[in-house]
Order: C-alpha cells, then structure tokens, then sequence
C-alpha cells in the first residue's frame, strides 16, 4: 500500500468517527435533561476515554509498523521483550481494562433501577406500531403522547401485545426493552419542562422506524388539568355534521378497532381516540395531526404505513367530512 492510500483510508476511518459522533448527538443521549440521562451520557464520556486511551496506543503501533517496516532487517528478534508485549498488551491490559469496565457498568446499572414505590405509575404497551399508554390510576387511555409531570419521578411500566419493542427516550433515560409475558419497568425523570422525542430501539418489523411517541414534561399543575381534561367522556357531536360523523365511525368498523369514551365505540385494537384532537401527531409520529392529513390517513392508510393494521376506508366525500368534523372535536 502507497502512504498516500494508507494516509487515504486513516482519513476515511477519522471521517467515520466523526460521523458516529454527530449521529449520537442528534439522538439527543448527550445532550441529557434528567438526572437518570445525565449519568448514562457521564458514562458514556468515560468509556469513550477509556476507548480512546486503549485505541490510540495500538493505532500508533500499528502505524509504526506501517511506515517504519523494514523487510531487510535480519536481527534476531528480541523475544523477552516480545513475551512481555503479548502477555501485558493480550492479557493483563484486557482484564484490567475490561474489568474497570464492567464493574461501573454494573454499579451504574444498580444504581439507575432504584426509586421510589409512590410515584405516578403509566403503563405502555407496545404494539406494531404504537404505543397504547394507560394511566391506571386515572382511569383513562391514550396513545403515542405521553405527558408527565416535571420535577417527580414516573414509574414507566413496559408490555408488549406482540413482538418485543424498546421503548427510548435519550434525553430522559436509558432504553427497555418490552418482552411478550413479561413486565419491564423504567424511570422518567424530567427536570425541565419541554418535549422530549422516543423511539422505538428494538427492530420490530416494517414500520420500526415509524413507531415514535413523544414525552411532554410539564409543571405538575398544568399535568394536573390535562390529567382531568382526559378523564372526560367525548363531548358529544355538537352539530348535524358531526353528529352524522359519529354514525359514519360506527357504521364502517372504525368503532370495531378503536374506543371513544362516551360512545358505544369500544373497539381494542387500535389506539383510544377520545381526544384525538388534542394529539399532536397521527399514526405514531408519522403525521401531524391536521385535518389534511387525517383525511389521508383515514382514505388510505397503507399507502403512508405499509403494513399498518389500519385498512382503508371507502367514504364519500360528505361521509368523510362529517367524519373529521367529528373526529375534530373530540378535543
Ligand atoms: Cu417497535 Cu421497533
């Protein structure tokens, strides 16, 4: 290899790490707004000096005998310091290094998981691909929007309806994963108010990537009202149109798959969409939530979420409109 194709694929290995490292910024993981986030990002930092301080040694070796290889040297080798190479830099160094490692992870780990028994308790069930989300002492159900108070720590109880998910918030806390029979638990702590992005981390089939939620932190008196705003029943259709809307839902199986609190819709499948207009996003982050993209959403749902459980639904044009004044109101 020429040193120029050498100092060629050194700038392109240099490109890739930086790369990395925007990558996880934009996640948000280092840039951490509870104090769960802020000692996972703390130690991340650090095993990524401890990687550097294990990478640059054997890069600089490796360059070494790279550019000063000499293939007429015939010395006899000097095999104590060779002995010494291998048994230090194969042996002693890993188990060293990688026991430093593994016992603050573990510390971390033990750490993270405490908190207290009184919290607010939100269950999450992931579903492909949404995320069903129930505040059991409240009574009530919603989906993909998950609000919280600031300041108190939330206890995030985690199931799956089928295949395994992982619920991921960077910038509040570290990622579960959500197991068929099984209940996983995880701790929200927002010290500020503000949205905080969520993903699914776990590939669960076509629409992985289109399984995102939201977390909305706010002041516990604001997160108070909004907890009684969902409490409520659905208004009732307050006109004609949206009254006309109500038996469009009923009488073309919307209400087979979804529940709307103060109706006879109790369907289960898909999300509860008593206050539906108080979302910001449809279809698990895939659309903002306006009267466009509602219409879109409803007339053809596969052709925006291929394999969604959704299926279109043949409406006129009058039955739709009456269907989204009503879906509208539902605030
Ligand atoms: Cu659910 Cu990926």
């Amino acid at each position: 290899m020429s040193p120029f194709a050498r100092g060629q694929s050194l700038g392109g290995l240099l490109a890739s790490f930086v790369f990395l490292i925007g990558c996880s910024s934009a996640s948000g993981m280092l840039d951490p707004r509870s104090p769960v986030a802020a000692q996972i990002a703390d130690l991340w930092w650090l095993l990524l000096v401890v990687a550097l301080l294990v990478f640059a040694p054997v890069l600089g070796l490796l360059l070494y005998a790279l550019f000063h290889a000499r293939p007429d040297d015939l010395s006899t080798p000097d095999k104590k310091l060779e002995e010494r190479l291998v048994v230090g830099g194969g042996l002693v160094m890993p188990i060293l290094v990688l026991s430093f490692v593994f016992v603050l992870t573990v510390q971390n780990t033990l750490a993270l998981s405490q908190a207290p028994t009184d919290a607010l308790t939100i269950r999450v069930t992931g579903h492909r691909w949404w995320w069903q989300v129930n505040y059991p002492a409240a009574g009530f159900e919603t989906a993909n929007e998950i609000h919280i108070p600031t300041g108190t720590p939330v206890r995030v109880e985690l199931v799956t309806a089928d295949v395994i998910h992982s619920f991921w918030v960077p910038q509040l806390a570290g990622k579960v994963d959500l197991m068929p029979n099984k209940t996983n638990e995880l701790w929200l702590h927002a010290a500020e108010a503000g949205t905080f992005s969520g993903y699914c981390a776990e590939f669960c089939g076509l629409q992985h990537a289109m399984m995102k939620f939201r977390i909305r932190a706010m002041p516990p008196d604001e997160f108070d009202a909004w907890l009684r705003a969902q409490q409520q029943l659905a208004q009732p259709p307050n006109d004609a149109v949206a009254q006309r809307g109500l038996q469009v839902f009923m009488t073309n199986e919307c209400s087979d798959c979804h529940t709307i609190r103060g109706t006879d819709a109790a369907g289960q499948k898909g999300p509860d969409l008593t206050h539906l207009a108080a979302r910001e996003t449809l279809a698990a982050g895939t659309l903002k939530n306006t009267r466009e993209e509602l219409a879109r959403w409803i007339r053809d749902p596969e052709k925006i979420k291929r394999g969604t459980a959704m299926e279109a639904t043949a409406l006129s044009d009058s039955d739709l409109n009456a269907l989204l004044d009503y879906l509208e109101s539902l605030q």
